[in-house]
């Protein structure tokens, strides 16, 4: 079956739904999201979202900030540019519905996080996500141009050189193939623009506080289509969370220590003044690092952030979520320390973009953490991901809007999709285990700290689980979990490749072979193509 529309918008978080609100006045949009509209990993942002809202705030300081974080690799003009359309963004939110926190004065309440000179960050209590989509949720929901298909996984592009199965000087993308979840079925999307938006790949490591949704389908449909895709190494670490038997790394959101947690041992003293001049405020790689070494130098489980000094009153007001989460766990967060632990949350690096989210293939934009447009550098600063989505996700629908055409152009015939031989699989244990196995060696070898030795290991191990997923592939009937775990391995591989090329130490990338950072030789970017 081929349905066809202008807008073709892969993804529903806050990037995907903020510029399918943007383009559908007067064209047709048709979003496919591969589970419920709502789960996204925006959905649960904590913290909140960074703009310069205060007179004693100025853009040159975010613009510095975010520098700083980036370990001085971010695009200046880029980091620039974004700071300055923040409060504009922002306030396209508000207009869409989104209620953030006031204070007693009536004025929105600004909390800090890491690597922040000034309290700059709207939040809604610690839910800020939730209170996003759930507003760009509602607004898509009553747009009559705006048709979702929930349930829909997205497979492959499709586009021009494939589909005339020949080499062309430009390549264009016509649109995607996609599977009906639930009825098994694959489906050609075609379109005259298409987005890829559909966030981060933090499930490519064993421990992350992403949703199940993060397998980094975007980048790897991306780089099979021919994308470039740069800066992989750089997969940040959340410093703090949960660490508990039954949670599934439940985030303690960076605001906690913006508003005065303070990590510490298990023998109850501090440690980050160890580390850094700002303790426990320090960018997120920093900290993250110095738990580590304390949990390795320890030989400590879990290190623990305690904020009981603000009193309970405060807490269970401003960390409403996180306090009853945390009680259903038999933690009081007002009383004793939590006890936390890093995990993997955002993926800095992806597909390639310009200033507008245009790819290297005509008509494909990518948007928010799927793409890497230069913000973030070798580190995101804290609360710069959802203004990222939210900017991009209207400057890609400003200039895709330009691009589209009044009437829809002749397409190429889309080749309907090919089950070639394949069969059902009776073997999904080979599915299971390999997810499993790459998962565990990512974190083991490709963590926080890695070394070439650990990071070659890691590349043999990945080949030869590629080629056992290829194999698979096309042998039997494709189901969500089989292309989720393609596209994660496709991810780590990047990942890996990425890491092993960088021969210093940045940002995220720690390398104990390579302890210094080397401006004069890799002050630059590391960016991947398929070979064809
Ligand atoms: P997402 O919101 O992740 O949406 C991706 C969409 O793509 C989903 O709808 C998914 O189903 C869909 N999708 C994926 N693959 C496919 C496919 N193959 N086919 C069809 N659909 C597909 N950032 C901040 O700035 N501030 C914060 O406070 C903050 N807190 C965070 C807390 C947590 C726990 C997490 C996990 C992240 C947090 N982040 C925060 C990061 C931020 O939430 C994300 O980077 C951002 O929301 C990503 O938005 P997105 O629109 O790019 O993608
Ligand atoms: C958090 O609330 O700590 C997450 C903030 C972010 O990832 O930007």
């Amino acid at each position: 079956m081929k349905i066809t529309s202008d807008f073709l918008v892969i993804g529903s978080g806050i990037a995907g739904l903020s510029f399918a609100l943007k383009v559908a006045d007067n064209k047709t949009v048709s979003i496919i999201t591969k589970r419920e509209i709502q789960e996204t990993s925006t959905r649960y942002a904590q913290g909140g979202i960074a703009t310069v809202f205060s007179n004693e705030d100025s853009f040159e300081s975010h613009s510095k900030d975010t520098m700083v974080a980036g370990a001085q690799l971010s695009n200046r003009e880029i980091v620039d540019m974004v700071v300055a359309a923040g409060p504009k963004a922002v306030q396209d939110l508000i207009n869409f519905g989104t209620d953030f926190t006031r204070n007693s004065s009536g004025e929105y309440d600004l909390t800090r996080e890491g690597g922040h000179s000034f309290r700059r960050i709207l939040h809604a209590a610690d839910l800020t996500g939730d209170e996003i989509e759930r507003a760009l949720v509602a607004a898509v929901q009553n747009h009559p141009n705006i048709t979702v298909y929930e349930h829909h996984c997205a497979i492959d592009l499709i586009t021009e050189a494939k589909t005339l199965q020949r080499r062309l000087p430009e390549n264009r993308c016509l649109g995607a193939y996609a599977l009906d979840i639930k009825n098994d079925e694959v489906l050609s999307f075609g379109a005259q623009i298409t987005v890829l938006a559909t966030g981060g790949a933090g499930k490519v490591y064993q421990y992350t506080c992403n949703p199940d949704i993060a397998s980094g389908d975007g980048v790897a449909i991306a780089y099979r289509a021919g994308a470039a895709i740069a800066n992989m190494e750089f997969m940040q670490f959340h410093p703090t969370t949960l660490f508990h038997p039954h949670a599934k790394s439940f985030l303690i959101s960076e605001a906690v220590r913006g508003e005065g947690a303070i990590l510490k041992r298990a023998d109850g003293t501090a440690f980050m003044d160890k580390y850094h001049k700002l303790k426990d405020l320090a960018p997120r790689d920093i900290v993250a690092r110095a738990i580590d070494n304390e949990m390795k130098t320890n030989g400590d489980d879990c290190v623990y952030l305690d904020i009981t000094h603000k009193g309970e009153k405060y807490i269970k007001d401003r960390f409403p979520h996180i306090h009853k989460t945390l009680l259903e766990y038999g933690i009081d967060m007002g009383k004793q320390p939590i006890p936390v632990v890093p995990a993997a949350h955002y993926l800095c690096g992806g597909i390639k973009v310009d200033s507008h989210g245009q790819t290297e293939i005509k008509n494909l934009f990518a948007i928010g953490e799927v793409s890497c447009t230069g913000l973030h550098g070798a580190n995101r600063l804290a609360s710069n991901s959802l203004l990222e989505g939210a900017v991009f996700g209207d400057r890609a629908a400003q200039l895709a809007l330009k691009n589209v055409a009044d009437t829809m152009p002749t397409f190429p015939v889309i080749k309907p999709w090919d089950h070639g031989n394949a069969t059902n699989s009776d073997e999904e244990v080979v599915v299971n285990h390999n997810w499993d196995e790459i998962r565990l060696f990512m974190w083991n070898y490709v963590g926080i700290v890695r070394t070439d030795k650990r990071l070659s290991r890691a590349l043999r191990r990945i080949n030869m689980i590629q080629e056992e997923i290829t194999d698979y592939y096309w042998d039997f009937y494709i189901t969500s979990d089989l292309l989720e775990l393609r596209n994660l391995a496709t991810v780590a591989e990047l990942i890996i490749r990425c890491a092993l090329e960088r021969k210093e130490s940045r940002g995220l990338h720690y390398n104990l072979d390579y302890p210094e950072t080397d401006d004069i030789h890799w002050k630059k970017d590391t960016v991947l193509r398929k070979t064809f």
